[in-house]
């Protein structure tokens, strides 16, 4: 699927709280945002968005049963990038490129990553936590 058709088939995601139950791990996480696991096609997105500071959380799933939450915003001057085109998030400031499935740096000025959040799937709802990398 091609990242156009990535866009094409972006949906808004309700937002709800949510317990941290169903956290795995050794470390207790608390999530931030609900979205459901349908709203996500494989090859696609939804966005959901960060209570605390309003940014645009792009949920993704570039394959079956593998989930990422990445921020909208350009770890550069903090601009926000626009939706995944051509396998690509464009930051429209001054034109650093990212990862589309993943968020990673493809090309500065910016010098990392956009920041991504924990993502955990509990039954039919996917649960997002606070960022995991800035
Ligand atoms: S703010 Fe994104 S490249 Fe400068």
């Amino acid at each position: 699927m091609t990242a156009g058709a990535i866009a094409r088939r972006t949906a808004e995601a309700p937002i709800g709280a949510a317990s941290s139950e169903g956290w795995r791990g050794s470390s207790k996480k608390t999530a931030i945002a609900k979205v459901p696991a349908a709203s996500v096609p494989v090859g696609g997105m939804a966005k959901s968005s960060d209570p605390k500071t309003g940014e645009v959380i792009y949920v993704l799933q570039p394959k079956a049963g593998q989930y990422h939450a990445i921020s909208s915003i350009c770890p550069h001057a903090q601009c926000g990038v626009n939706p995944p085109q051509d396998g690509q998030f464009v930051c429209p400031c001054h034109n650093s490129r990212f990862n589309a499935a993943t968020g990673e740096l493809l090309q500065g000025p910016a010098t990392k990553g956009l920041a991504r959040y924990g993502i955990q799937r509990v039954g039919k709802d996917l649960l997002i936590s606070d960022k995991e990398t800035t």
